[in-house]
């Protein structure tokens, strides 16, 4: 994995960072149904960082995921250049990794960007955005046509 990959070589002061932030951001998630949370903590290119958690709903298929919480946030602030997410989540023995509504909304805005999927001891693996999602479909096809 992508320890290693240029795109994920951010600094260890922010990686520690944003996943302290996932964790903390965990903490607010609203479960009742799973009892599944989930944390994420979304870093810009300028260097703001905004939390998500998911927030689940009587009415099931409404839920959301942390990501896509904290994307939206970031989105609806006016941002919408990442550098990384990090992903927080109970599981001890996997690194939480995002489902595909998740990365398909990811790819929106890039494929050269880092996630960081966790375990709750601080331990990751990273990977870009490319390679969770390869031969993806994204905005730049729809101008493909004539
Ligand atoms: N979930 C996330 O928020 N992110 C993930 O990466 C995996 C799954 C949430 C969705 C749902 O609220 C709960 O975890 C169980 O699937």
């Amino acid at each position: 994995m992508a320890q290693n990959h240029p795109v994920c070589a951010l600094d260890p002061k922010h990686v520690q960072r944003l996943l302290l932030l996932s964790q903390e951001a965990k903490k607010s998630a609203y479960c009742p149904y799973s009892h599944f949370p989930v944390g994420a903590a979304l870093l810009t290119r300028d260097g703001k960082i905004f939390s998500g958690c998911n927030v689940e709903n009587a009415a099931y298929p409404l839920g959301i995921c942390a990501e896509r919480t904290a994307i939206q946030k970031a989105i609806s602030e006016g941002y919408k250049d990442f550098r990384a997410i990090a992903i927080a989540s109970d599981l001890q023995d996997d690194f939480i990794s995002p489902c595909g509504a998740c990365r398909q909304v990811m790819r929106e805005f890039g494929t050269n960007w880092a996630v960081y999927m966790t375990k709750p001891d601080g331990t990751y693996v990273v990977m870009t955005v490319q390679e969770l999602l390869p031969a993806s479909f994204g905005p730049e096809d729809l101008q493909k046509t004539q």
